[in-house]
């Protein structure tokens, strides 16, 4: 089914390993927070939403990467996530993923497609 790709940031304010977008998605039965991060060139999206308690990952907002610029780390309990699959390699929820997101980056835009496969 086609949905309404959404407009969630320019190009420029997403650099590799700094700062994060975030923005809200529509998923089945609510309004879920969610983010866009730059590693490796490429633009990656999840949900905002830790895999060891369904908690926001970013210590401050905008803040998801960890000191060394490159991963993800949860503010929490600091699980320690890949940012371009978004699989925990380290922390209690080891080998689970963040829920990725499917984005596209066009003309110096980062768009969300609002696509749910389940
Ligand atoms: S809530 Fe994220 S590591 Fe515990």
């Amino acid at each position: 089914m086609a949905a309404q790709r959404q407009l969630i940031a320019r190009s420029e304010q997403l650099q590799d390993g700094g700062r994060g977008v975030r923005f809200e998605v529509q998923i089945p039965g609510e309004t879920a927070p969610a983010f866009a991060i730059r590693s490796g060139g490429a633009v990656h999206a999840y949900l905002n939403r830790c895999r060891h308690v369904p908690t926001e990952l970013d210590w401050q907002d905008g803040r998801f990467f960890d000191s060394s610029g490159q991963y993800l780390i949860c503010s929490l309990h600091g699980a320690l996530y890949l940012p371009d699959s978004g699989q925990c390699i380290a922390g209690p929820c080891y080998g689970r993923s963040l829920f990725k997101l499917q984005v596209e980056e066009i003309d110096g835009q980062v768009y969300y497609l609002p696509v749910m496969d389940k």
